[in-house]
Formats: structure tokens, sequence, C-alpha cells
């Protein structure tokens, strides 16, 4: 058992409470900018409660669909009580090993999740794997690089450690699973790496 797991079990209650409403505008503002289309399948990995769904959700319409991931299952049951729509599923699942099939979605996003994947490569393979050709994969986050890995190393315990990679460790992981027109913004306030699949 990953011990990340009970971590975050253990928060779920209070999660949603990490967010206010300038949060939620910045994502919006940093999601409108993927230029999502309706009837389009989107895949939230290490989704929590679901922080996501609602403007995700509103961009694919019901012709869409929104698929949250999660290994920590108090934080599905939240995101399930929060958005209880007909284009908003979840699956408990581990972001290294999906039970989905390839080339089944047309986006990938893994927001304030990324690092604490245990393997890194892993994620970017099976994303590279679910992914269309021409489907993009997005990492982001609120924080900077440099701002994220010392909240991590402040929160301590299991996720002490958890770090996003280097740049160059970025760009290497996406080109190893062939994703191309690698980006990578990191500045106070906002990391968004990305790649488009081949
Ligand atoms: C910091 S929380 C972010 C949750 C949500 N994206 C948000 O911003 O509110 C990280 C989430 O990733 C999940 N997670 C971590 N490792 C995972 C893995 N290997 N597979 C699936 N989910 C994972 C955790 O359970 C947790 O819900």
């Amino acid at each position: 058992m990953d011990d990340r797991r009970e971590y975050f079990e253990s928060f779920a209650e209070e999660w949603d409470k990490n967010f206010i409403a300038e949060d939620l505008e910045i994502l919006s503002d940093e999601i409108a900018s993927f230029r999502i289309k309706p009837g389009w399948r989107v895949i939230d990995l290490g989704c929590g409660t679901g922080v996501l769904f609602d403007m995700l959700r509103r961009l694919v319409g019901p012709d869409g669909m929104v698929l949250g991931v999660d290994f920590a299952s108090r934080m599905l049951q939240r995101a399930r009580k929060n958005f209880p729509f007909d284009n908003c599923l979840v699956i408990d699942a581990d972001a290294e090993q999906l039970p989905l099939k390839p080339e089944s979605f047309d986006i990938a996003i893994s927001f304030a999740s990324f690092p604490h994947f245990a393997h890194h490569a892993k994620v970017m393979e099976e994303v590279a794997r679910i992914l269309k050709p021409g489907g993009g994969f997005y990492i982001m986050h609120l924080l900077s690089s440099k701002e994220l890995n010392s909240h991590h190393h402040n929160a301590g315990g299991p996720v002490a450690m958890d770090q996003l990679p280097p740049q160059e460790a970025m760009i290497r992981l996406f080109d190893q699973s062939h994703f191309l027109k690698v980006t990578i913004t990191d500045r106070p306030g906002l990391y968004l790496a990305s790649g488009i699949k081949a």
C-alpha cells in the first residue's frame, strides 16, 4: 500500500476548503487555453474531490465526458457527491495502471497530483497510451516548481519528498513517451507543463 493513499484519504473531508474563488478563476482561465471542445472525453488524473469537474463538464457538454481517476476512495466519494452529473464519472484506480482502452481520450490533465505519482515515467506511458493522437497532456499547479517543492517539504509525511522533476527531466519524460511540442511555464503562482501525443 502506498502511504500516500492513506495520507490523502485522511484529508478527503476537508479537501474542498483548500480552494478559494480566486484559485477557481485562475484554473478556469488556464483550462480555457486548452481549447477543450464539446463532445470531448477528458481524463483528470489524481482528481481528488473533483475541483476541476464543474469547469470541465461545462466545456465538454452533455455529449462529452469527464473521467476522474484517483486511488483514494474517500476523495472519490466526495467527488461523486459534489458533482452528481451524467457527464462526470470517477474510477478508483492507480494512475500508473489505467483500466482504460488505448486512444480513448482527447485530453489528459493532472492538476496538483503529478509529483505524488510514485513512478512518473509509468504515468507518462499510460497517458500516452490512452490519449488519441493529437491529444494534449497538461500538468498543472497553482505554484511554481520551487514553491511546490518547498510546500511538500513543509507538509512532511509521505509527501515530503514529492517533487516536480527539474525542467530537463520533465522534458525527457515527455520525450520518452513520444510527446511533441513540449512546453513548460514555471513562475510564481503557476506551473504548467504540456505535450501533444504524436
Ligand atoms: C494534492 S491531491 C490533488 C487533488 C485534486 N487534483 C485537487 O487539486 O484538488 C493529489 C491527489 O492525487 C491522488 N493520487 C496520488 N497518487 C496517485 C496514483 N498513483 N494514482 C491515482 N491517484 C493518485 C491522491 O489520492 C490525491 O487525491
